[in-house]
């Protein structure tokens, strides 16, 4: 029996968005589901009830007909106790629940034996989970929408000018905190001819920053701001003081400034100060994408637009509602493709199968069972980026659980190192002359890949792979030394053996050229 997959009428405030559009519908209906949507659902978001019913969606007249009869609900906001009480016993819900926020409505959902999957929850980290990552979806066009709040606000052009009536500068615009949404927020500025600086705590972002158009602006003090997980951390005070010194400056020579900056679980950290907004020219604009968790900017108003000093301040916290058909449609993109994931046998039933990494992350709820926090994730395969060599001898000292396994590993490594040299002796003594001479290539061969591979960036891996193919490709000389006459006397090739090795060239020229054609692409790709 396929499953029905229900999509409510958002009921939050100002909440424009809805979970699916019909574009997707038919995908949804394509993987064995049935759709049922709520009158009006999409209204707000150009998705007219006619629009979903044209692509195969049922429509259901009320909010109590929609839950009842869903096995699976896709909402975007996080659900009220009414949404809860409405869910079915043992249903399915996805959507936006915000589980270290929101520890009683886990309570609620848990006491429906539901099974939730929290898309904020999903590893961002995975690179399997980026078609999946509403997060990013929808921090994409708040800071697109962020960037025309500030052109709306702004009494000037972004580009310069030159007029007949005089020559027009190009506005200077300054964005803090360089994640998904800044990084939209320059593009998307620097595309309108602004002239875009950006800071961010994560000195990693700044090569991001300038392909985007932006110019990477440093604060003048050396700490490393990356806190894990592709997010930041606090930073020292010290830290902070010379951050405020570099934005006090930029406050005063900029036209526009757009904040973003966040730390999970963490209020918005204070980048703006009032003495920042009164430094500003009149007729100047600051953005706060943080708003809603506290703001960047010490006078926000959360939810409204605001002039302070001759400076108007945006603080709207429903920007990707502001976009809603947009951000509707990449929201119901990333859970189709989740859908795709749950429901691999594509005949409208889903299992969330626990072992996957991606799906573990995301299931906070599974059968009326709490399995939020998941488990830390496996450690990546990459190597570290240029261990602290103080690290090791603190967790020597007894900190941490780095402290009993560092000599475990060491004499791990001694053992495997005595086991291999036996080996090697072993197989030295006693096998036969020609044997050795190819072990030793071999040997050699394993040691120079395992370098080549191990010191090359994981972000290069995939170029590196492909230049590998090509380069395997030497196989070509064997079908050469077939194909060409003898050089001394001897027999000519057989016809056959030769149209064989031609067909061989012929093959291997395929990965030859189109592995070396592939990693150009790539390489032009990281040179952008
Ligand atoms: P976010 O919304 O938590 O933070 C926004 C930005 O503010 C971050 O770049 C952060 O470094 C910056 N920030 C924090 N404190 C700051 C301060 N005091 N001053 C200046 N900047 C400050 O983060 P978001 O945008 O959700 O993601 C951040 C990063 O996570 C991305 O840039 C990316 O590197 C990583 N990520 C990785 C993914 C992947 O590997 N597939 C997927 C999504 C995100």
């Amino acid at each position: 029996m396929p499953q029905i997959i229900g999509v409510p009428k958002e009921t939050a405030a100002g909440e424009k968005r809805v979970a699916t559009v019909p574009e997707v519908v038919e995908k949804l209906i394509k993987l064995g589901f049935k759709v049922m949507v709520q009158s009006g659902a999409g209204d707000a978001a150009n998705c007219s009830d006619d629009t979903y019913r044209a692509a195969g969606a049922e429509i259901a007249a009320t909010a109590a007909q929609l839950w009842s009869g869903a096995d699976i609900v896709f909402k975007v906001g996080v659900p009220t106790a009414e949404d809860v009480g409405l869910l079915r016993q043992g249903g399915t819900l996805i959507g936006f629940i915000w589980p270290a926020q929101n520890p009683e409505l886990m309570q609620q959902l848990a006491a429906k034996k539901a099974t939730v999957l929290a898309i904020d929850a999903l590893p961002r980290t995975l690179s399997r989970a980026q078609k999946m990552d509403a997060l990013t979806s929808q921090a994409g066009v708040a800071g697109y929408r962020a960037v025309i709040e500030a052109a709306n606000a702004f009494g000037r052009f972004f580009n310069g000018q030159i007029t007949a009536a005089g020559k027009v500068p190009p506005a200077k615009v300054f964005i803090a905190g360089a994640g998904v949404a800044g990084l939209a927020a320059i593009g998307t500025a620097a595309g309108l001819g602004a002239i875009v600086r950006a800071n961010d705590t994560r000195a990693e972002v700044a090569d991001q920053v300038v392909s985007l158009g932006g110019e990477f602006v440093k604060v003048d003090f050396e700490e490393e701001g990356s806190g894990g997980g592709g997010y930041a951390k606090v930073m020292s005070e010290g830290f902070q003081q010379a951050q405020r010194e570099m934005y006090a400056k930029q406050a005063r020579e900029v036209d526009i400034i757009i904040t973003t900056a966040l730390i999970p679980g963490k209020p918005a950290p204070r980048l703006i100060t009032a003495e920042m907004v009164k430094s500003m020219k009149p007729g100047s604009v600051i953005v706060d994408m943080a708003a809603e968790r506290g703001g960047n900017c010490e006078l926000t108003e959360p939810g409204q637009a605001v002039v302070k000093h001759g400076v108007t301040i945006v603080g709207y916290t429903d920007l990707t509602s502001r976009l809603a058909k947009q951000s509707s449609t990449l929201y119901a993109s990333n859970l189709f493709r989740l859908t795709e994931e749950l429901c691999k046998t594509k005949d409208g039933v889903i299992n969330v199968n626990m072992e996957d990494e991606a799906i573990r992350g995301l299931t906070v709820v599974k059968e009326g069972g709490i399995t939020w926090p998941p488990p830390p994730p496996k450690p990546s395969a990459a190597p570290p980026a240029a261990k602290p060599v103080a690290a090791v001898p603190a967790a020597k000292k007894g900190h941490g659980h780095g402290a009993a396994s560092e000599p475990m590993a060491g004499g791990k490594l001694a053992i495997m190192f005595a086991v291999a040299a036996l080996l090697f002796w072993f197989v030295g003594a006693n096998a036969p002359q020609a044997f050795l001479a190819h072990f030793t290539v071999f040997v050699l061969a394993c040691f120079v890949g395992y370098m080549v591979v191990w010191n090359v960036t994981p972000a290069l891996h995939t170029p590196l792979m492909s230049v590998t193919n090509a380069i395997s490709s030497i196989i070509c000389i064997g079908a050469l030394v077939q194909i060409a006459p003898p050089l001394v006397g001897g027999v000519p090739p057989d016809p056959w053996i030769r149209w064989l090795a031609v067909g061989g060239i012929a093959l291997t020229a395929v990965n030859m050229f189109g592995g070396f054609a592939v990693t150009q692409r790539m390489l032009d790709m990281f040179r952008k």
